[in-house]
């Protein structure tokens, strides 16, 4: 059975805070995130369907995970426009309902500081995506430098209660090359449109090989 996540409330805020995000910036990190990706895809923690639109059109198909009801509902209209085909599972990312080695490339954006366990999840994705395969990430994480981290490690206190259980502080970098997967590229840097969202300013962007 997949792991119940609901998040009525913090599902609709998000899909109009990360409209704006993408209008100031935050697209174009997504469409480097997807650039050069071909064949079979699995993305993690779709929510409303952000990444469908930017994947290229060498993508054969994807297979895009979401535990969320009203998050699922989103992602399935966003994969109606989408330039490639999108097939919605319900499911979690630290049991994915994906054959091993059955993807040529997986993708996480904005998920590893959600979910309950990344470790669990990112070995989930080394399980599914083949050798020779990527991993492709867009993550917050936890600050590179003092005292910034410490500061995200006091928000913390209170910030999943009201970003439908996402972690600021999380070392999603570490946890990516802990499971296995090799970093080819990672860029590091802030990204603050507004200072609301100062705890989640701290980005990675890149790509990770399965070996
Ligand atoms: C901050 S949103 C990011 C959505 C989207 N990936 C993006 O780039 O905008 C986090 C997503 O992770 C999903 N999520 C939470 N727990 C999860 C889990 N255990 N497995 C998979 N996805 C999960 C949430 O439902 C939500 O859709």
């Amino acid at each position: 059975m997949p792991t119940a996540v609901e998040h009525p409330v913090f599902s609709r805020v998000y899909k109009m805070v990360s409209s704006w995000q993408d209008a100031v910036g935050g697209k174009t990190h997504r469409k480097k995130m997807l650039s050069g990706l071909e064949g079979r895809v699995i993305e993690v923690g779709s929510g409303p369907g952000m990444n469908f639109a930017h994947y290229p059109t060498a993508v054969t198909s994807v297979v895009a995970i979401e535990p969320e009801a009203h998050m699922r509902k989103m992602s399935s209209e966003a994969a109606r426009q989408a330039p490639v085909p999108v097939e919605l599972r319900e499911g979690a990312a630290d049991s994915l309902p994906a054959d091993d080695a059955s993807f040529d490339a997986g993708v996480s954006s904005f998920v590893m500081c959600s979910v309950p366990d990344s470790s669990a999840a990112l070995s989930e994705m080394f399980r599914v995506i083949r050798p020779g395969g990527e991993l492709r990430f867009y993550e917050h994480v936890r600050a590179f430098h003092a005292p910034l981290d410490t500061l995200q490690d006091l928000a913390n206190l209170w910030w999943p209660k009201v970003g439908g259980g996402c972690n600021c502080n999380r070392d999603t970098l570490a946890a990516i090359q802990a499971a296995g997967f090799q970093v080819q590229e990672c860029r590091r840097f802030y990204f603050l449109p507004c200072p609301l969202v100062a705890p989640v300013a701290p980005l990675i962007l890149g790509r990770a090989l399965r070996p």
